[in-house]
């Protein structure tokens, strides 16, 4: 499948692509999963993004658009895949359609995962994610959490609180979305693409996506 996982920080976009990934082999891409992983192993791309998601801001787009255009021609992306965090304004769009029409890859469906600000407020404090850039597994302290104590249940690795989930920052990320990110829903309306999951349940989102690339 070819699927963009649209949803504001803590819809569970990358709860129900891992979910997805198990289906059919295709990949799960996160832009805040690299991100994450340039900024722990000191890269320079990882020195440049480090302040802007520290304080809950979007990375400029051309770091972001530079990534996705190598990310998207490697080879485990011949099987599909699923964009998790990417596009995330209407220029990161506009270049992927661009990228996607030079590539001759068709686009299945971009899924807005359409949760109530309260339930996302307190997913985002209750969060826990694998501190290994290999791995991120998400916890959750309430409905998840690992097994033993602070370690990762899949490698072993300690299992910490993202440097972006204070209260401060959430509030940023959840304003930055509403003004930068929720008017892709429209867009893809309109390119015939959009598919509306109101859900707090991932197993609805993903049987929705489901039924509808079987239709
Ligand atoms: P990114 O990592 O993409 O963060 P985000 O969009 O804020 O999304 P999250 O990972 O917080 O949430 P999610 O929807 O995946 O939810 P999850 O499944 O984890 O980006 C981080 C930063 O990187 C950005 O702020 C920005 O600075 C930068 N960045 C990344 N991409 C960029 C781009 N394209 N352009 C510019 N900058 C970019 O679930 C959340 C919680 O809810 C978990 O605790 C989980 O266990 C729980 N949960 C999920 N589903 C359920 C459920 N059904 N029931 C109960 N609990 C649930």
């Amino acid at each position: 499948m070819r699927v963009i996982l649209l949803g504001a920080p803590g819809a569970g976009k990358g709860t129900v692509a891992k979910r997805l990934t198990a289906l059919d082999g295709s990949v799960q891409i996160s832009t805040g999963d690299i991100l994450r992983g340039a900024v722990q192993a000191g890269t320079e791309l990882g020195k440049k993004a480090k302040e802007y998601m520290e304080r809950g801001d979007l990375v400029p787009d051309e770091l972001i658009l530079g990534i996705m255009e190598k990310r998207l021609q490697e080879p485990d992306c011949r099987k599909g895949f699923l964009l998790d965090g990417f596009p995330r304004t209407i220029p990161q769009a506009e270049a992927l359609k661009q990228l996607l029409a030079r590539l001759g890859i068709r686009l299945d469906m971009a899924v807005n995962i359409d949760v109530p600000r309260e339930v996302i407020f307190d997913r985002l404090t209750t969060r826990r994610t694998c501190s290994n850039p290999q791995c991120q597994e998400i916890y959750n302290v309430k409905s998840k959490p690992p097994k033993m104590g602070g370690v990762c249940d899949k490698c072993g690795s300690p299992v910490v609180q993202r440097a972006d989930e204070t209260e401060e920052a959430i509030g940023k990320r959840l304003d930055i979305y509403n003004e930068k990110t929720a008017p892709l829903i429209d867009y893809y309306e309109k390119e015939g693409l959009l598919l509306n999951v109101r859900a707090t349940d991932s197993d609805t989102v993903v049987e929705a996506i489901r039924k509808k690339l079987a239709a």
